[in-house]
């Protein structure tokens, strides 16, 4: 199953969209919330029923001792989002100052992600917040890079506005490099749009030249109580923003099977040293000293 990692530019409705995918996913699911800037869910939408013993900023320590204690801290640091436990969260950090120990921490956790979703057969949502850039490159800690990397697919999370498409093109540039030099390449990068402002999904994928592969609708209601808590919306499981959520996670699973596809058949590109016996072949074919009869 896929690995989606969610960013923005600015508060374009990252966590939001997450939690929504996560909850309407039909199959186990665990949400990453992995925000450099701090977690919201915990006091959103958990109302701090989550203590501060929770969550992301404990596994930097454990990832320290090795990779058994990350595993197993991984799975004791998960907090159920529904009455039966398949849909999980990691919480996020309690301070922005956690950040810089989670440094080294990423890489190893993103194979943590890639276990989850290739052998356990889970959805892996993560929220990897806002992006910081540093000299055009994504910000090597106050940017959790090495999950992005790592992802089948990576969300620019963009509003159908002005504000948002002029502080998100800036980020596409360097998602890409990011992507085409790390990651699984170019292809996994696609915009979620949030179906505000006056701009059509054909209009905001030609105008930041990046595909839209899912959008929600705008849902105040639904919004709210995901960012906020409190009492559950009636008829929530029929929001406008849960089906569409529903519909977006099939989506996106069928992008990313097909993109996985694709990777598999690529041609392996050849080596220096082949494509110079290669050429040489074919210099031969072109009459340039072949065997004559
Ligand atoms: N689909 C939606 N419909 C209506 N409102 C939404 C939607 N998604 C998000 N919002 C609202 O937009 C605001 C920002 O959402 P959210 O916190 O999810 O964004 P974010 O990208 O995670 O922000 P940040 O970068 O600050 O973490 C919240 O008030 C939220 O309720
Ligand atoms: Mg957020």
């Amino acid at each position: 199953m896929p690995v989606t990692a969610l960013v923005s530019a600015k508060s374009a409705g990252v966590t939001t969209s997450a939690l929504a995918l996560a909850l309407s996913s039909g199959r186990p699911t665990t949400l990453a919330e992995c925000d450099p800037a701090g977690g919201t869910i915990r006091s959103g939408l958990l109302q701090n029923q989550v203590g501060a013993g929770y969550g992301l900023y404990h596994l930097a320590q454990a990832e320290r001792v090795g990779p058994d204690a990350l595993a197993n801290a991984f799975a004791a640091h998960l907090w159920p989002l529904d009455g039966d436990g398949h849909r999980q969260l990691l919480p996020g950090l309690t301070d922005p100052a956690q950040a810089a120990a989670l440094g080294r921490t990423w890489p190893a956790l993103s194979q943590i992600m890639r276990v989850l979703a290739d052998q356990a057969g889970q959805d892996v949502f993560i929220d990897a917040g806002r992006l910081a850039l540093d000299a055009g490159r994504l910000h090597p800690t106050l940017t959790p890079a090495p999950l992005l990397h790592q992802a089948d697919l990576v969300l620019l999370v963009v509003r159908g506005t002005d504000q948002s498409l002029t502080l998100a093109r800036y980020l596409v540039e360097p998602l890409r490099i990011e992507l085409a030099e790390h990651g699984s390449g170019l292809d996994a990068l696609g915009l979620l749009l949030i179906e505000s402002g006056p701009y059509r999904a054909h209009q905001v994928a030609e105008s930041l030249k990046v595909p839209v592969m899912a959008a929600l609708p705008f849902d105040a209601e639904s919004a709210t109580y995901l960012t906020q808590g409190g009492p559950q919306p009636r008829r929530w499981a029929r929001s406008p923003l849960l089906q569409h959520a529903r519909t977006a996670a099939r989506q996106l699973e069928a992008v990313a099977a097909r993109l996985q596809t694709q990777r598999q058949y690529a041609p392996e590109p050849a080596s220096t040293q082949l494509a110079g016996v290669l050429e040489r072949l074919n210099h031969q074919r072109r009459g340039g000293g072949g065997p004559r009869g």
